[in-house]
């Protein structure tokens, strides 16, 4: 049996077609691939989340977690089904062991579409144990933001990481924006070295902490 490659999810935590954060990612998956990963760099936008909202789906009385899928059979008569966007991103937080989050800054701290898809992922569908898409994962966070919004929607959003029980690797890299022909070149790689580098060096990081925690188990 062989150990297989390291698998890291790769996404912004803007939906904007033009996000900064977006081509930051991809600069941060290239750190990821270049360490040896199997990588998906997915758009949020193509998972679109309503506001969570519990009375969305059939919640079990004193088990908030629980989420019931009438497509799946699970659930009494009245089981709505999850959001078809919830079905889809779940499969990806399921395959990876572990994510690169690009965030923008939004009203001082992480965008509400971020925190909106950390709680509807951490609503069990059937099968699932507890918070199954966050315990055990790896994950780094990078931030464009605008010059002297600093390191904020990072250390916020790694403090949610933490307190929910990822394992979230030590430093980051901030991309302070210009304009995108300033910022990118025409393959989208971050015109100014050092930062690309420490863009990069996250993604990798990720992998590097993966392989050392032994969570790539093995074969497929
Ligand atoms: C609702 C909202 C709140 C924002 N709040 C802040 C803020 O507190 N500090 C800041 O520097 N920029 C703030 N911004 C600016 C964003 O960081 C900026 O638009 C950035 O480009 C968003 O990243 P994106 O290009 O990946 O979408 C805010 C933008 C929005 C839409």
């Amino acid at each position: 049996m062989t150990q297989r490659p390291p698998r890291i999810l790769v996404f912004a935590g803007s939906l904007r077609a033009e996000s900064y954060n977006k081509r930051v990612a991809e600069n941060a998956a290239e750190g990821a691939r270049a360490a040896g990963a199997d990588v998906r760099v997915i758009d949020l936008k193509e998972f679109p989340l309503p506001v969570y909202d519990a009375d969305l789906f059939d919640s079990v009385a004193g088990d908030p977690h629980a989420l019931h899928d009438a497509g799946g059979g699970v659930g009494g008569p009245h089981a709505k089904p999850m959001p078809e966007g919830l079905l889809r991103i779940k499969e990806q937080f399921r395959w990876a062991d572990g994510w690169v989050v690009s965030t923008p800054m939004h009203s001082g701290t992480y965008p509400a579409a971020l925190h909106n898809l950390i709680d509807w992922i951490t609503r069990m569908a059937p099968g699932e144990r507890p918070l199954d898409n966050i315990n055990r994962k790896v994950i780094g966070v990078v931030s464009c933001v605008f010059a002297g919004s600093g390191t904020l929607a990072i250390a916020e959003f790694k403090r949610l990481m933490t307190t929910l029980g990822s394992m979230v690797v030590p430093g980051s890299a901030i991309v302070e924006i210009t304009s995108h022909d300033e910022m990118f070149d025409a393959e989208g790689k971050i015109r100014d070295q050092d930062v690309r580098k420490a863009v990069e060096s996250t993604g990798a990081r990720v992998v590097k902490f993966v392989e050392k925690l032994g969570l790539t188990g093995h074969g497929d």
